[in-house]
């Protein structure tokens, strides 16, 4: 490996590389996947250069293999990440995240008015439009488009 290509986050041996976030977009992530919370090893970089994107982020977490479940959610804020899944240093798996059917808390109801702004509930939202992303909010109807989300 010449000194160019040198990595600036190290490799790990087993887990899960979240690479290619926009770089404005790490701590959004972070909250999504509650990694504020975990109790594993995580190395971060920010404002890397991407040829692709202009500055990047990348997570990696080590010891930890994601659900899909709880990776799609990354939906709400860039379709363009990539997932990497590691065993013993090699890349075994690439993911692409989809946009699910339904979003379970973490994002914020547009609606001032709306009851899970005002009592502690749990939002809903049905995807109304995968390709912008926006969000319709089961208990109040309103609709949240991706310029408004505010993830919780
Ligand atoms: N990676 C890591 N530890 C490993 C292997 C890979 O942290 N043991 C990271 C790399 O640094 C990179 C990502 O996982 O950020 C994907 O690795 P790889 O597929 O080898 O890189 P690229 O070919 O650049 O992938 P892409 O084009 O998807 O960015
Ligand atoms: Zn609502």
């Amino acid at each position: 490996m010449n000194k160019e290509k040198k990595l600036l986050v190290s490799a790990i041996k087993n887990g899960t590389v979240i690479d290619h976030i926009p770089a404005k977009d790490l701590f959004k992530v972070i909250k999504i996947l509650g990694l504020d919370k975990a109790r594993q090893p995580i190395t971060f970089g920010s404002n890397l250069v991407s040829r692709k994107i202009g500055k990047k982020a990348v997570i990696k977490i080590s010891g930890v293999y994601f659900e899909d479940k709880d990776l799609n959610r990354i939906a709400l804020i860039s379709e363009n990440v990539r997932l990497n899944v590691i065993k013993n240093y090699e890349v075994v798996e690439k993911k692409q995240v989809k946009v699910p059917e339904r979003i379970i808390g973490i994002a914020k109801c547009v609606n001032p008015k709306c009851i899970t702004n005002h009592e502690n509930i749990t939002t809903k939202f049905t995807v109304i439009n995968k390709d912008v992303i926006s969000l319709k909010c089961e208990y109040c109807e309103k609709i949240t488009d991706k310029k408004h989300i505010k993830i919780i």
